[in-house]
């Protein structure tokens, strides 16, 4: 085993395993790779990529994360590259199929787990604690018997295992080899002190606890992964597995910037450090927002709108006096960036050229269009529709939204781009709505089509549904004001899937959908679902921007389609 330090608090980040597990978060494989190399410039120290064995998709994501971001070393203070995972059940091939993934990395980990609480063994596994044992232990071998050294065992829901067991268990698994023990609480049952006390009984109880790395992995189902991952830390636990923004199953993971930024103002209390670069976390937590279409409440720790705005009179007046009144931290130190200098509709090209340059310094966005003219300009003259609109300024929110809907046109032109939309409603009249596309698919021709609906996005949907070559049916549809007051910039996004149905194109909708969920529950083959973004000050625009734009992913995805998803049942 090589030497621990005691002082090093290792981050697991499972944003793009356990983080998208959260229903409707799906990332293709360009968008894990980019938020992967973002988690290694942030100096995560492990990232586990996915689990091979549940789709093509995400063996091929784990790969290609493996190959491309495993060798990066841009920022990383630790002075190693980032460890890529791949989750395995302790069966053959979930480990084997890991392998094949993770090998192509610098460093790479097998994480595997089995239930181990009496719960799970005999309802959903039906196996002795004996059998529990000789499977992990089993498991554990294996990985080691394929030249990997870094292995990592999770005894699932053992917040509701028996302690003995589980030091009986981990015992047995540190001899099999595994160097790094994580202690799930799965279903977020545990109070701090109690998963604290859990943590402290099985350092001090197991043997060979002292040549090993514990973990902590706690879900939200209370409301308290931070306070519990926090309490873990305290009692010897030196890996932390965090998602960005806490995304996860049900109530989500713990979050990474909760957990960077306590240890960091506490360093004394807690007796750790990091690797985790803080001005990084804004850009990272945004970009999860945009890829994975999950948005966080204004009052979320550390990166929510709200996180460093002072509304009150009393706590202005204090700040202005003196920022330490009331910020316990800068927003700098977590990279929140400046609206200070404030666009609007008399700024010229080079104010926005540069503000756009400062923006996407640091990020991952393909910034070519900068450089070329024809392009640049195009989107200036999107920016200037929007300052005319905008009566106290454009934002860096605004800009961020521009050139994401921007690139969005670039990426997926080779379909539908919207060119317009025409929408009646009102009290007395039936929502009806008129769309025209460029469509790629015919050579660039302008198509137009008319339909009602039971309101105006769903007008809009319908008319859009007529014009594609594709069935589709709206599974979510989320909106949000992007800045603040009454000319916010609003960004919608959807989720489809494919309708393969034809009978009920257009008014089954509902009926699909409920269907279509029935077997997801059922654990059964269902419909990939595709998301869609789209922002503009006119939520209707907003709406229409986000279908085409799912609509075109997921044309792009059937093209690609030859054997993309396996769908394995991967329930235990
Ligand atoms: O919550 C959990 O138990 C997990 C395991 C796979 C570690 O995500
Ligand atoms: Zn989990």
């Amino acid at each position: 085993m090589a030497n621990i330090d005691k002082n090093k608090l290792v981050f697991f980040d499972t944003t793009l395993r356990d983080g998208e597990q959260s229903p409707g978060a799906t990332l293709n494989v360009d968008e894990k790779i980019e938020i992967a190399k973002q988690l290694s410039a942030l100096g995560v120290d492990v990232c586990e990529a996915g689990f091979p064995i549940a789709s093509n998709g995400d063996f091929e994501a784990v790969k290609r994360i493996a190959q491309e971001v495993g060798p990066l070393m841009n920022g990383r203070t630790s002075g190693k590259p980032m460890v890529i995972c791949g989750l395995a059940r302790a069966v053959e091939g979930d480990i084997k199929r890991a392998y094949e993934a993770v090998k192509y990395a610098p460093c790479h980990r097998i994480h595997t787990f089995l239930a181990s609480s009496d719960i799970h063994l005999k309802n959903k596994l039906k196996i002795t604690r004996k059998q529990c044992i000789e499977k992990s232990v089993a498991a554990v071998k294996l990985i080691k018997s394929l030249g990997v050294d870094d292995i990592e065992f999770s005894p699932e829901d053992a917040g509701r295992s028996d302690k003995d067991f589980l030091v009986e268990l981990l015992t047995e698994v540190i001899k099999a080899g595994a160097t790094t023990l994580n202690i799930p609480d799965t279903v977020g049952y545990l109070m701090p002190e109690q998963y604290g006390e859990l943590i402290n009984y099985l350092v001090t109880k197991t043997p060979g606890a002292d040549t090993v790395t514990w973990s902590t992995h706690c879900h939200n189902d209370l409301g308290l992964a931070t306070a519990n991952t926090l309490a873990g830390v305290r009692n010897g636990a030196r890996q932390v597995e965090v998602t960005i923004n806490g995304i996860g199953e049900r109530a989500g993971n713990t979050a990474l910037e909760e957990i960077a930024l306590s240890t960091y103002m506490h360093k004394n209390f807690f007796n750790v450090y990091h690797h985790i670069n803080t001005t990084h976390i804004y850009s990272i937590s945004q970009l999860v927002i945009k890829r994975t279409g999950m948005i966080i409440q204004a009052n979320k720790a550390i990166v929510g709108a709200n996180a460093f705005a002072h509304e009150s009179g009393i706590h202005q007046d204090g700040v202005l006096k003196c920022k330490e009144t009331y910020e316990i931290m800068s927003p700098d130190l977590v990279g929140v960036p400046s609206n200070l200098l404030v666009l609007g509709k008399h700024s010229g090209r080079n104010a926005f050229r540069t503000r756009i340059e400062t923006l996407l310094k640091d990020s991952n966005y393909d910034t070519k269009f900068i450089e070329n003219d024809e392009e640049f300009n195009k989107l200036f003259r999107n920016f200037k529709k929007l300052a005319d609109s905008k009566k106290k300024g454009v934002t860096d929110q605004d800009l961020y939204a521009l050139v994401d809907d921007f690139l969005n046109i670039k990426k997926c032109n080779e379909f539908y781009i919207l060119k317009s939309i025409h929408v009646t409603s009102g009290t007395n009249t039936i929502p009806t709505a008129t769309v025209q596309l460029i469509d790629f698919t015919e050579n660039g021709n302008i198509i137009t089509d008319a339909h009602i609906g039971h309101g105006s996005v769903h007008a809009i949907f319908q008319a859009i549904n007529r014009l594609v070559c594709v069935n589709s049916v709206l599974r979510t549809y989320e909106l949000k004001a992007i800045t603040e007051g009454s000319d916010a910039m609003g960004r919608v996004v959807v989720r489809i899937s494919e309708q393969n149905d034809q009978k009920n194109n257009s008014s089954g909708n509902v009926a699909i959908l409920g269907e279509m969920k029935e077997k997801e529950r059922l654990g059964n083959k269902t419909a990939d679902v595709y998301r869609g973004e789209g922002a503009d000050n006119d939520v209707l625009v907003a709406s229409a921007k986000a279908y085409v734009n799912a609509i075109n992913r997921l044309m792009s995805a059937k093209n690609r389609q030859n054997g993309s998803n396996n769908n394995i049942d991967t329930n235990n």
